[in-house]
């Protein structure tokens, strides 16, 4: 069995799997990472194979402190500072200018290039010792849902990687927040973590993609992205008088409902804690072999903006 736990001995195993060119999958606090050293192309290309995933689809790059930044993009501007001092450590990625360090098979041929610190003991270690920069895409087959432990992984890549650091669950829940910062503005190429609200403080109105035509579409925007195998329908208000099917919920319910066949994504109704269960439920909902998901439409505010672009990416599959 690939996981190991995150002891001092496996973390500098892990280390010297990524320095030999070696694929890793660690936790960091939004989804689990399938990591490989951003600067070797060679072993890049193999978290493309593992994961079946398209060459046009770039990977986040991760980094373990500020300072890093400068490595990896030779763009700078106060207000980059500023949202990396507000942001980082945590689930905000920034797409920049790349530095000529970073190998095209990590953008996709594009000159641009995102970049994360993630807010993980775990992740920052990894990297630290790794002594490099890791490409990390979320360590699931493409299309599928995000991993949040260490037995999703396990579940879904078991066979393409030698070791997946266990991390335990991961805290926030659900990928981060994506941001492009050119000449023309900002574009939220990907709601997530981070809400956008939070980011606008600092860089004012933000445009969504779809009003800037010529950028990259971030393949993160691909209607199947995200979806279990169990179609996922998405309601406003949830009956519960279909018998095959399993059912989603936003917070508890007020009358009875079919509780074996039900996930909660929050008791009360907190959407930060919604989103963190999102991806674990998910999971569980689509081992039971039900005739669909339905899924409780949750409010389209704060980290709600982010489940409900997941949820109706999975229910366009
Ligand atoms: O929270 C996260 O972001 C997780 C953890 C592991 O850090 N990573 C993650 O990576 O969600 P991934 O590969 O599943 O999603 C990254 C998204 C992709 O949709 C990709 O298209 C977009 O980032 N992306 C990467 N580089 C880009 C670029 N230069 N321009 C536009 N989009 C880019
Ligand atoms: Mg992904």
């Amino acid at each position: 069995m690939p996981i190991y736990a995150p002891t001092d001995e496996n973390l500098e195993r892990a280390a010297a799997g990524i320095k030999r060119g070696d694929i890793i999958a660690f936790p960091t606090e939004t989804v689990y990472g399938l990591g490989a050293d951003a600067l070797n192309p060679a072993a890049v290309a193999k978290i493309f194979e593992a994961k079946r995933r398209p060459f046009f689809d770039p990977l986040i790059v991760h980094i373990a402190d500020k300072e890093q930044l400068q490595q990896v993009s030779s763009e700078t501007n106060s207000k980059i500072i500023e949202l990396t001092e507000r942001f980082w450590p945590g689930p905000l990625t920034l797409v920049l200018q790349k530095s000529h360090i970073i190998p095209y098979i990590v953008t996709s041929g594009l000159d641009t290039v995102a970049c994360r610190m993630p807010d993980h003991k775990i992740a920052i270690e990894l990297i630290e010792r790794s002594g490099t920069p890791l490409a990390a895409p979320s360590a699931n087959p493409f299309g599928y849902l995000s991993p949040t432990k260490a037995e999703h992984v396990l579940d879904r890549l078991g066979d393409e990687v030698d070791i997946i650091i266990d991390g335990g669950e991961c805290r926030v829940g659900i990928e981060s927040t994506i941001l492009m910062i050119s000449d023309r503005g900002y574009a939220l190429l990907r709601p997530g973590g981070i809400p956008v609200e939070a980011i606008e403080e600092i860089t004012g109105k933000i445009m969504i993609n779809r009003n800037m035509t010529d950028i990259p579409s971030s393949p993160g925007q691909l209607p199947y992205h995200y979806s279990p195998e169990t179609k996922i329908r998405i309601e406003d208000k949830i009956r519960f008088d279909e018998e095959e099917a399993c059912f989603l919920l936003y917070r508890s319910p007020e009358g009875d409902y079919p509780k074996e066949r039900a996930e909660i994504l929050s008791e009360n109704g907190d959407l930060t804690e919604a989103a963190s269960n999102l991806f674990s439920s998910l999971h569980r909902l689509d081992k039971m072999n039900c005739s669909v998901i339905i899924a409780e439409a949750v409010p389209e505010k704060g980290p709600g903006i982010a489940i409900m672009d997941r949820l109706r990416k999975a229910s366009k599959k």
